[in-house]
């Protein structure tokens, strides 16, 4: 699957961080690989199955602080990491906030991936950073699949979001190939029906959907993931007429037809900030995916968009958000003794 089919996906890329981040079995050594060549295929760890794993708990389900006993700084470095990261690169934060896309790595180099600057293989590197400390703090004991969760948790509260508990104790998968992930999520071309169906089998809540939408509030996507609105809406080579089109000429300029390479930010003026504007960019049509638009048509996800859009303050969307990521994040999840926890967070898309 190239990666061209995998950017789309951006509006579930919160999803995509906590369910499934995959890696493959056998990277190519010989291909560019995000390691600069200096490592082999990553090897992975087996962690010996454990009872006492979480001071005598149970191990086979999340939990807050499921570490607490194991790795008791994990969060805490994290954090710190998270904070230099930002302060080096405050792009990333997006990034690793809600765009996991950015951590699939193609080993041969689309042209998707040279595109967006460097942006792949930035993600991955801060990813990899965290899992260094991490295994060097305790040995073969966070999963990469948490460190995810975790730098995204951060990713939103040094965006001014706010900091929500994470579950933790995911286990990593073996075999999954991102190919086979992606095909359960939504594309960005979906609607309302579509999406909320897609939830639902993920037994994610038409409230879920809205509320985790609302993390395009960051972030940035490819002109290829919505010109279909700009240039040829239901291959009637028109312009989307759902589409603002005082905005709908902006994005034109950014974005010429069949254009591949360009970028452009989901939440025009503030990207780098999680806050409210989404709903504000979706109530004045310019949401930039037919998905975004999709929360308009249902009564449910429209009074939640025209209520946050409207709010005060976003208190009320923080704890949504805190509660649908949780609930998110339980979604496909290895635990206990299935699954592995890798020494290196490899993740590719072909
Ligand atoms: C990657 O390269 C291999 C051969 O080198 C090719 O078979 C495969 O189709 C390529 N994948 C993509 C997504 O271009
Ligand atoms: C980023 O991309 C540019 C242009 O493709 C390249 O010259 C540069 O080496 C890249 N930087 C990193 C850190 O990969
Ligand atoms: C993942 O790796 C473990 C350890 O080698 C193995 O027991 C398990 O079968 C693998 N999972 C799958 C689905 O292949
Ligand atoms: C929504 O999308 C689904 C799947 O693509 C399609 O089958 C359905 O006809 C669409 N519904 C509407 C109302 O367009
Ligand atoms: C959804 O929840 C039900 C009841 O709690 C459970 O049986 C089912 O396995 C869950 N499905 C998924 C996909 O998590
Ligand atoms: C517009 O979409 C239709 C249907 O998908 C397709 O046949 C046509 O080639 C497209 N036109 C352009 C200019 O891309
Ligand atoms: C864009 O691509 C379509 C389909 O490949 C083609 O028909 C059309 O001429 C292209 N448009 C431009 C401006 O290159
Ligand atoms: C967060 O808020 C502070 C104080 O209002 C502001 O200085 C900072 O620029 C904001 N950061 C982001 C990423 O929006
Ligand atoms: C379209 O966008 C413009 C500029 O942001 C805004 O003033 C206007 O209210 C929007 N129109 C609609 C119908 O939302
Ligand atoms: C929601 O929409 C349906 C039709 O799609 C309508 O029957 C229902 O009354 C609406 N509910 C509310 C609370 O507006
Ligand atoms: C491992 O996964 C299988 C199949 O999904 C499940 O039935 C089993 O309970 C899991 N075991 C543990 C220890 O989580």
């Amino acid at each position: 699957m190239a990666l061209s089919s995998l950017l789309p996906i951006l509006f579930l890329a919160c999803t995509s961080i906590l369910v499934t981040f995959v890696v493959s079995d056998k990277p190519d050594p010989g291909k560019d690989q995000p390691h600069k060549g200096d490592s082999p295929p990553p090897p992975l760890i087996y962690s010996p199955p454990s009872p006492l794993q979480q001071g005598g708990k149970s191990s086979t389900r999340l939990l807050v602080h499921f570490y607490s006993t194991t790795c008791p700084n994990a969060e805490d470095l994290v954090m710190a990491e998270m904070k230099s990261i930002q302060a080096e690169d405050p792009t990333l934060m997006p990034a690793l906030g809600c765009d996991a896309s950015v951590l699939l790595v193609s080993k041969n180099g689309t042209a998707e991936k040279d595109a967006t600057p460097n942006l792949s293989l930035r993600g991955f590197d801060a990813i990899e950073r965290l899992k260094k400390i991490l295994e060097k703090a305790c040995p073969g004991i966070v999963s990469c699949a948490d460190i995810l969760a975790m730098a995204a948790r951060e990713a939103v509260f040094l965006s001014n979001g706010s900091r929500y508990d994470i579950e933790t104790g995911r286990r990593d998968g073996n075999i999954s190939r991102a190919s086979e992930a992606y095909t359960n999520l939504p594309p960005a071309t979906g609607n309302i029906t579509a999406l909320i169906d897609l939830y639902a089998k993920k037994n994610l809540t038409i409230k879920d959907l809205v509320v985790l939408s609302g993390a395009h509030t960051f972030g940035v996507s490819h002109c290829s993931s919505f010109s279909n609105r700009l240039y040829n809406f239901s291959g009637s080579g028109t312009t989307d007429p759902t589409l603002n089109s005082t905005y709908a000429q902006k994005l034109k300029q950014q974005c010429v037809p069949n254009d591949t390479t360009t970028v452009t930010s989901m939440n025009p003026g503030n990207f780098l900030t999680f806050n409210l504007g989404y709903f504000q960019t979706v109530m004045n049509k310019q949401g930039l995916f037919s998905a975004d638009e999709a929360l308009l048509h249902n009564n449910i996800t429209l009074a939640y968009v025209t209520a946050q859009a409207n709010a005060a303050s976003p208190a009320q969307f923080f704890k949504d958000f805190a509660q649908s990521m949780v609930n998110m994040g339980r979604v496909d999840v290895l635990t206990g003794t299935n699954g592995t926890i890798r020494a290196v967070c490899g993740a590719y898309v072909d």
